[in-house]
C-alpha cells in the first residue's frame, strides 16, 4: 500500500540532523493536499476508489483495506514512536485484539498483573476459549518475569506506569532477559513525547490513542507499531481480515491531536507536578503516587526511562479511606468524575468501583489498588483553578 508521505516529511532527512519530536508531530505523515494546496489533510471519507483499469490504481481500493486519511495517521505514529509503520484501529482493545491474533492454539503470553481490565477480559474470557494460555506477573520484577517464561511463550505485554498504581516496569531490563519473546509495551498513559519504547528494546507499541494521542475526549481509537517489517505485514493483514481500521473521520481528529501532542504532555505533566506537591503537602492526604516526586518509590527509574517529565496521571488516598474517596468524588465542581483518562479537561476515577470493579477485591488489593484510591488525569485547565476544586472537595470529604 502507497503511503502519502514526503522524505522531507517523515523526520529522516538524508544527510541531516533528525528533526525534532514537535516538528515531526506536526509534519510526519502529511503534506499539502496535491489537488487544492489545503495544509490540512482532507478527511477522504470514501469507501472505494475507482480504479483505471484491473489491477491498476492509486495504492488504495476499499477503505477496510487502506484510506488516505488512516494512513496518514499510521505514517505519523510509526515516526514518533520509531517503528517501520503503523496500523491503526477502531479502538485501543481492537488494536490488542489484533495483537492477540498474532498467537495460535497453545501460545503463550504474559501480561502485567496490573493492566487496563479490558486487556485480560478479553484475553481470558475471549482468546484463553481458542487454547492460548495468559499468565499475569508483576513485571516490575524482571525476575519474576524471566521464571515465567515457559518454551511456548510468544509475547510480553506490558503497561507502563501501570494504572492507576503508577508503579513503572523497566522497559530495557526486560528486554534484555526477553530472548525470542516480543516485548510489547501499550504506551497510552506516556506517549512517545514521553518515552520511546522500542528506543528501549520493545518489539512493539500499542496505544489506545482515544487518550493522549488524540487527547480531547473526541475519539476512541488504537493503533499498533512495529519495529519489525514482518510484525507489521501480519498486524496490516489481521486488520483488514478482522474488519477493525480505524475510521477516516476519527483518524483526521486524532492527526489534529498529534499536531499538539508535545505541548500538551509538557503541561500535563507540570500541571501534575504541581498537584502532587499541593497533595502530597496535605493534612487529610495519606499517599501520594506521581512518577515525578522524589518520594517515588521509583523516582530513579523514572528519571532513567522518561524524556524529563512524568505525565498527567496520579494517584492519591484520603485519610478517611473509601467513605471519603466516595465523597470527595461526588463534591468535585470543575473537575468531572469520568472513566475516560489522557484529556484536556481534568477528570477522577474511583478505581475501586469504576475502572477496576470487575477486579476481585483480593487481586485489587494485591496489586496495590486500596479501596479509598483516586486517580487523577490532570488536564490543562489553569493548574490553581484545579487546585482549588481539589481543595474544597478534601474539605467536603474530610470534616
Ligand atoms: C492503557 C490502556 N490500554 C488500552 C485501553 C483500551 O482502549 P479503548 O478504550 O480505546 O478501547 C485503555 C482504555 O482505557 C487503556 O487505559
Amino acid at each position: 500500500m502507497t503511503t502519502i508521505t514526503t522524505t522531507r516529511q517523515n523526520g529522516k532527512r538524508k544527510g541531516k540532523p533528525d528533526l525534532g519530536f514537535a516538528t515531526k508531530a506536526i509534519h510526519a505523515g502529511q503534506r499539502p493536499d496535491p489537488t487544492t494546496g489545503a495544509i490540512s489533510l482532507p478527511i477522504y471519507q470514501t469507501t472505494t476508489y475507482a480504479q483505471e483499469a484491473v489491477g491498476v490504481n492509486k495504492g488504495f481500493t476499499y477503505s477496510r483495506t487502506g484510506n488516505p486519511t488512516v494512513s496518514a495517521l499510521e505514517e505519523n505514529l510509526a515516526v514518533l514512536e520509531k517503528g517501520v509503520g503503523a496500523a491503526c484501529f477502531s479502538s485501543g482493545l481492537s488494536a490488542i485484539t489484533a495483537l492477540f491474533s498474532l498467537l495460535s492454539n497453545g501460545d503463550h503470553a504474559i501480561i502485567g498483573n496490573v493492566v487496563y481490565g479490558g486487556t485480560p477480559r478479553l484475553a481470558d474470557n475471549i482468546f484463553s476459549r481458542f487454547g492460548i494460555k495468559f499468565s499475569y506477573v508483576d513485571t516490575a520484577d524482571v525476575d519474576a518475569v524471566k521464571s515465567e517464561i515457559k518454551g511456548n511463550t510468544k509475547l510480553i505485554l506490558i503497561e507502563t506506569p501501570a494504572n492507576p498504581t503508577l508503579k513503572l516496569s523497566d522497559i530495557q531490563a526486560l528486554s534484555e532477559i526477553k530472548g525470542e519473546v516480543k516485548l510489547v509495551v501499550d504506551n497510552t498513559f506516556y506517549t512517545p513525547a514521553i518515552q520511546i519504547p522500542i528506543d528501549l528494546g520493545a518489539d512493539i507499541v500499542i496505544h489506545s490513542t482515544t487518550k493522549y494521542i488524540e487527547g480531547h475526549n473526541t475519539t476512541i481509537g488504537g493503533a499498533i507499531v512495529t519495529k519489525s517489517k514482518k510484525d507489521l505485514e501480519d498486524l496490516k493483514y489481521i486488520q483488514n481480515a478482522a474488519g477493525s481500521i480505524a475510521a477516516p473521520f476519527n483518524s483526521w481528529l486524532t492527526i489534529r491531536g498529534l499536531k499538539t501532542l508535545d505541548l500538551r504532555m509538557k503541561k500535563h505533566s507540570e500541571n501534575a507536578l504541581a498537584i502532587a506537591e499541593y497533595l502530597e503537602s496535605h493534612p487529610k492526604v495519606s499517599k501520594v503516587l506521581y512518577p515525578g516526586l522524589s518520594s517515588f518509590p521509583q523516582a530513579a527509574l523514572a528519571r532513567k526511562q522518561h524524556h524529563s517529565v512524568h505525565g498527567g496521571m496520579l494517584s492519591f488516598e484520603l485519610k478517611g479511606g473509601v467513605k471519603a474517596g466516595l465523597k470527595f468524588a461526588s463534591s468535585l465542581s470543575l473537575i468531572s468524575l469520568a472513566e475516560n483518562l489522557g484529556a484536556v479537561e481534568t477528570m477522577v476515577t474511583h478505581p475501586a468501583t469504576m475502572t477496576h470493579a470487575a477486579m476481585s477485591r483480593k487481586s485489587r488489593l494485591a496489586a496495590g489498588i486500596t479501596d479509598g484510591l483516586i486517580r487523577v488525569s490532570v488536564g490543562l485547565e489553569d493548574v490553581d483553578d484545579v487546585i482549588s476544586d481539589l481543595d474544597q472537595a478534601i474539605k467536603k470529604a474530610t470534616t
